[in-house]
C-alpha cells in the first residue's frame, strides 16, 4: 500500500492580519483530531533559509534589489521544500507553512511591482507541481493592519514600507485568492476573532474529511 501524502496548508495575509494566533488555532485544532503535522515558516523553516530570513527582514543601508530580493526569497523556498516540506508531506504528515509563494506574489509581485510572470517561473523551476491544497487567506484592510502591527515591536525591512505598499499587497492576495477560488479560503480578518476560528475550523473539517 502507498503512502497517502499530507496536506500542504498554508496561511496568508498582510501585516496585523492575526496570522500568530490563527496559526495557533490551527496546530490546537490539528492536535485535537490527532493529525501528524509539520509546523513551519517562510523565509526560513532550515538553519540556511532561517539565515536568508535574517538578510531578508533586516533593516540594512543599501537599498535591496527587488530581483535580488526575489531570488533570495527563492533560494531558501528552494532548501526548505527539499530538506523540510517535502520529505513530510512524504511521509504522510500534513504541513502547516506561515506563508508560501503567495507571499512572493503579494510582495514581490504586488508590494514591490515586479513582473508576475517572472514569479511564476521561478515558481515553477523550483517547485515543479507542488503547490498549496489550501490557501488560508486572512484578508483585512491594511490601514487596520498597520496599526494592530505597529504596536508588536521594531518594524523589520518589510514592516517598515507605507501604506500604499501594502494596499498592493492586499489587492494581489486578493486577484490570486479569484484566479483559484477552489484553493482558496478568503477569511475576513476584521470580523471577531472567534467568527474567524469558526470559518478555519470549517476549512480544516472539509480538508480532514477528503
Ligand atoms: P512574517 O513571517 O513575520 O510575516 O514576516 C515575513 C516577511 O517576509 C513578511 O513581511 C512578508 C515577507 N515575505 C516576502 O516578502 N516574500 C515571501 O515570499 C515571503 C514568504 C515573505
Amino acid at each position: 500500500m502507498t503512502l497517502k501524502r499530507g496536506r500542504f496548508i498554508t496561511l496568508e495575509g498582510g501585516e496585523g492580519v492575526g496570522k500568530s494566533t490563527n496559526l495557533q488555532f490551527v496546530t490546537d485544532w490539528l492536535d485535537s483530531r490527532g493529525v501528524a503535522y509539520l509546523q513551519t515558516r517562510e523565509p526560513g523553516g532550515t538553519p540556511l533559509a532561517e539565515e536568508l530570513r535574517e538578510l531578508l527582514l533586516s533593516n540594512r543601508e543599501e537599498a535591496v534589489d527587488p530581483t535580488a530580493e526575489l531570488l533570495m526569497v527563492f533560494a531558501a523556498r528552494a532548501q526548505h521544500l527539499a530538506r523540510v516540506i517535502e520529505p513530510a508531506l512524504a511521509r504522510g504528515e500534513w504541513v502547516i507553512c506561515d506563508r508560501f509563494t503567495d507571499a512572493t506574489y503579494a510582495y514581490q509581485g504586488g508590494g514591490r511591482q515586479l513582473d508576475r510572470a517572472l514569479i511564476a517561473q521561478l515558481e515553477q523551476t523550483v517547485q515543479g507541481s507542488l503547490r498549496p491544497d489550501r490557501v488560508l487567506l486572512l484578508d483585512l484592510d491594511p490601514r487596520t493592519g498597520l496599526q494592530r502591527a505597529a504596536s508588536t515591536g521594531a518594524a523589520d525591512r518589510f514592516e517598515s514600507e507605507q501604506l500604499a505598499f501594502f494596499q498592493r499587497v492586499r489587492a494581489a492576495y486578493l486577484e490570486r485568492a479569484e484566479s483559484a477560488p477552489e484553493r482558496y479560503a478568503v477569511i475576513d480578518a476584521a470580523r471577531p476573532l472567534e467568527q474567524v476560528q469558526q470559518r478555519l475550523g470549517d476549512e480544516l473539517e472539509k480538508l480532514f474529511d477528503d
